[in-house]
C-alpha cells in the first residue's frame, strides 16, 4: 500500500473540518466533500478561523497556515475521488446517511484506496459490509475540536485486514496525534463511557435536581472537568448525542442506555447546540446563557 499523500473528507461539518485542517497542516492534501457548496465553503471558513486562532497564539506560523489552506480543495462532486489514497467519511451520524454514501463513492475509488470512517458510534463492521472493500475499511475517531485534541480511536472491523490497519496508524501517527485501539462494540470506548453521563446530565435536568448551571458547576468545580456535560452535550451536537444513545441502546438492549426524553425533546425542537446557536445554552447573544 502507498503512503497516503492525499485525503479526501466527506461532510464539511464539525469533525469534516476540523480533519482537513489537521491533515493540510501535516503537509497532506484535503479534498472535503459535503452535499453543497454552500457547505464546503462553511467548512472552509471554520478552517480559515480555527488556523487563525493558532497564528494568534503561536501554535503555527502564519506561513504554516497559508500552506495549510493552499493545500485544501472542496468538491461536491463524488467523480473527484479517484487519485485519493484515503476518504473519510465525516457526514451525520445517521446509519442509512453514511451506508449510502458508502455505495455511492465505492466506484469512484481507487482500488488501493482506504475508506474510512469517523462515526462515534456506528458498528465499522456493517458500515464496512456497505463498502466494496471490507479488508480496507477502518474506524477512525477523532476527537472534538480536531485541532485541539490528542487522541484518536482506531478500530477494526471484522474484515479490516493488517495492512489497512497499519496505514492508518501510520496516517494518525504522521498528524501527531495519540493512537488507542478499540474493539468494535457500539459507541467504542470514549463515548460507551462519556456519553452514559452526559445522558445522565440530561436526566439530572429532566427530573429537576438541578438547574443547568448548578449541574454543569457541579461537574466543573466537583469532579475537575473541563466543561460541564451540558455545555460538553452543546459543543458535541444533541443530534450527534442522541444518534449515540440509540445506537449504545439498541446495539446493547439494557434499559441504562434509553436516551432521556429531554435530549429527544430538544433535538425534535432543532435546539441540537452551538452550531445552531441553541442547545442547553442560548448562544447567539455575547454570552451563552441557558434556556432551561
Ligand atoms: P455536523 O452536523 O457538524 O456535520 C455533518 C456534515 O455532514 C454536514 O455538513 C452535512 O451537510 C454533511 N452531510 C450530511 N449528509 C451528507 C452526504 N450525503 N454527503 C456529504 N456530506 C453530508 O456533524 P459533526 O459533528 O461534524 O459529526 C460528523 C461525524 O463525526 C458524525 O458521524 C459524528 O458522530 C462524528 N463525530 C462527532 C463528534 C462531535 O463531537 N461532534 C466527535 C467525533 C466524531
Amino acid at each position: 500500500m502507498n503512503e497516503i499523500r492525499n485525503v479526501g473528507i466527506i461532510g464539511a461539518g464539525q469533525m469534516g473540518s476540523g480533519i482537513a485542517h489537521v491533515v493540510a497542516l501535516a503537509g497532506m492534501k484535503a479534498r472535503l466533500y459535503d452535499v453543497s457548496e454552500e457547505q464546503t465553503q462553511k467548512g472552509l471558513a471554520r478552517i480559515q478561523k480555527g488556523l487563525e486562532r493558532q497564528v494568534a497564539s503561536e501554535k503555527i506560523s502564519a506561513d504554516d497556515a497559508r500552506t495549510a489552506m493552499s493545500l485544501i480543495e472542496t468538491s461536491v462532486e463524488f467523480s473527484t475521488l479517484g487519485d485519493l489514497d484515503l476518504v473519510i467519511e465525516a457526514a451525520t451520524e445517521n446509519e442509512e446517511v453514511k451506508r449510502k454514501i458508502f455505495r455511492d463513492v465505492c466506484p469512484h475509488l481507487s482500488p488501493t484506496a482506504i475508506l474510512a470512517s469517523n462515526t462515534s458510534s456506528i458498528s465499522i463492521t456493517r458500515l464496512a459490509a456497505a463498502s466494496d472493500r471490507p479488508e480496507q475499511f477502518m474506524g477512525i475517531h477523532f476527537m472534538n475540536p480536531v485541532p485541539v485534541m490528542k487522541l484518536v480511536e482506531l478500530v477494526r472491523g471484522i474484515a479490516t485486514g493488517d495492512e489497512t490497519f497499519r496505514a492508518s496508524k501510520q496516517f494518525v501517527d504522521r498528524l501527531d496525534k495519540q493512537v488507542t485501539v478499540s474493539e468494535d462494540f457500539p459507541a467504542f470506548i470514549v463515548n460507551r463511557i462519556l456519553l452514559p453521563m452526559i445522558n445522565e446530565a440530561i436526566y439530572t435536568l429532566y427530573e429537576g435536581v438541578g438547574s443547568v448551571t448548578s449541574i454543569d458547576t457541579a461537574m466543573k468545580l466537583g469532579a475537575n472537568h473541563p466543561m460541564g456535560p451540558l455545555q460538553l452535550a452543546d459543543f458535541i451536537g444533541l443530534d450527534t448525542c442522541l444518534s449515540i444513545m440509540q445506537v449504545l441502546h439498541d446495539g446493547l438492549s439494557d434499559s441504562k442506555y434509553r436516551p432521556c426524553p429531554l435530549l429527544v425533546k430538544y433535538v425534535e425542537a432543532g435546539w441540537i447546540g452551538r452550531k445552531v446557536g441553541r442547545g442547553f445554552y442560548d448562544y447567539r447573544g455575547e454570552q451563552p446563557v441557558p434556556t432551561r
